[in-house]
């Protein structure tokens, strides 16, 4: 079904992000018939480019970035028309006329700041100085909002100053991502797993969120953020969220939201002891972090491990361990659930006895798997072994899982659709914040360096450890 006809301002359209992700992503949703004719993008950004010159890089943007099987050259040519272009100075007075002229005040507005975050004030400033934004208007931020409690409160209040919260959109692209979604079907729509899903039956989570990527071009932004900033106080926090959260009373967005942010304000500290941080080494013919970031003497993590409790009624004994790190084995991302021994075994046979333990994967290769015991086959007796019951999404769903939408293009539809469920609300960012802070501010203080780790691993060799102490194990990051 098509969304409402909207203009959307792409600010920093000649971006990187713009380039990759964005428009791309409205290209495909354009192609999957959910944009009307009507609707047009505009491009913002300070290079002077003619219509015609913008066109041409969305053209070529779109041909690096759209998978061959996508790319069709009448819909190219359709979703072009729908473009324009106003070089503009954020911080100036320079193109906001001329933007006032195209945007049409009588259709869904949307102004996605795909900018530093140090203009998301000057920008929103000028667009209600000019007229150009209306009592409707949507306003589309990414990350990183912020870099600790205080920048994350300048950047809510001077949004603030001109927008309402119902107006703001803060991404989180994890939470665009079709498995993540899924796992508030998976726990809501099923009676299945919520009766054991508290610490009474829980032994413990892990999530894991492993690149094999570096930071290769990123590191002037990364080495100032770190695996911490960049990683788990936006999604893996997020991630944490779904799996801890309280049943909302109905799937609406502050109903979502409110129920996620009560997750993050029971976090306790975490414990020095329960952190661990390492940074890649050089290997298989790249250079190490150290190269990668342009600085000999960073202590900027590409990997944290950390053990986290929840203190409410529901998680109260039962550890969350988390992990994400770049350049490791392999890229995969999954949320496993390791529940409890049962209370009493009436089998003599222990040696293939293992946990329940359900897991369900993110990327790649999406899809559940529930370890259960059973019998071994065979005249042995009462043998114990453990299978797995294995669904891949892509199998169980087939064709349904081909046109799913990325991330971004997801949540763009989102925004036009003005359905905030999937975007973080300003209080849930600052309670991020407030509980990320201290943590960071702890190995700060105490001079603590990361652990170097070798490339193509699964990390430093104390984030066994952190697992071990309490004799449990990490599941294994396959290669
Ligand atoms: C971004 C981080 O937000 O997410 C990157 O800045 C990271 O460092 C990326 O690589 C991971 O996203 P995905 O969708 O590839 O898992």
């Amino acid at each position: 079904i098509p969304v409402e006809v909207f203009d959307l301002v792409i600010f920093g359209a000649t971006g990187d992000l713009a380039r990759r992700k964005i428009l791309p992503g409205l290209y495909l949703r354009w192609l999957a018939g959910q944009i009307l004719p009507e609707a047009r993008v505009i491009g913002a950004a300070r290079a002077e480019l003619s219509d015609a010159e913008f066109r041409a890089s969305v053209a070529a943007a779109i041909a690096e970035y759209v998978p061959p099987a996508r790319q069709d050259a009448a819909a190219l040519a359709g979703f072009l028309d729908r473009l324009s272009y106003v070089a503009i100075d954020a911080t100036g007075d320079k193109g906001w006329a001329q933007l006032r002229a195209v945007v049409r005040p009588d259709v869904v507005q949307a102004f996605y700041f795909s900018v530093a975050p140090t203009l998301f004030g000057a920008i929103a400033g000028r667009l209600t100085a000019h007229g150009i934004a209306g009592p409707e208007a949507r306003i589309v931020v990414e990350k990183p909002f912020g870099r600790d409690l205080a920048s994350a409160r300048a950047l809510n209040a001077a949004l603030a100053q001109h927008f309402a919260e119902s107006q703001i959109y803060r991404i989180d692209h994890y939470l665009g991502k079709e498995t993540v979604q899924n796992l508030m079907a998976v726990r809501f729509a099923n009676i299945l797993f919520e009766p054991l899903w508290n610490s009474q039956y829980v032994d413990h989570v892990q999530i894991t969120v492993a690149e094999t990527v570096g930071v290769e071009g990123r590191g002037v932004y990364y080495d100032k953020a770190g695996a911490m900033r960049d990683m788990v106080q936006n999604h893996i926090m997020q991630l944490l969220c779904l799996i801890a959260m309280e049943p909302p009373y109905h799937f609406d967005p502050d109903a979502v939201r409110d129920e996620k942010l009560k997750v993050i304000r029971a976090l306790d500290p975490v414990r020095p002891e329960d952190i661990v941080r390492g940074q890649y080494l050089a290997g298989g013919g790249k250079g190490g972090y150290l190269e990668d970031a342009d600085n000999r003497n960073s202590r900027t993590e590409s990997y944290i491990a950390l053990k986290l409790h929840i203190s409410n009624w529901r998680w109260k004994g039962t550890p969350f361990y988390l992990r994400t790190g770049k350049r490791l084995r392999a890229r995969e991302s999954e949320i496993a659930i390791t529940f409890r021994e049962p209370p009493h075994s009436i089998f003599d046979d222990h040696s293939g006895w293992r946990e329940n333990v359900l897991v369900i994967r993110l990327q790649p290769d999406e899809g559940m798997n529930l370890k259960v015991m059973i019998k071994e086959p065979g005249p042995g007796g009462m043998r114990l072994v453990q299978v797995p019951l294995d669904m891949s999404f892509a199998e169980a769903l087939g064709e349904a899982l081909d046109d799913v939408p990325d991330a971004y293009e997801r949540l763009i539809m989102d925004v036009i659709r003005g359905n905030q469920t999937l975007f973080m609300r300003g209080d849930e960012v600052e309670a991020a914040w407030a509980w990320t802070d201290p943590v960071i501010g702890g190995w700060e203080a105490r001079g603590e360096k990361p652990q170097p780790y070798e490339p193509g691993t699964s990390g430093p060799e104390d984030a066994l450890m952190l697992m071990h102490r309490d004799n449990r194990r990490w599941r294994e990051i396959r290669s």
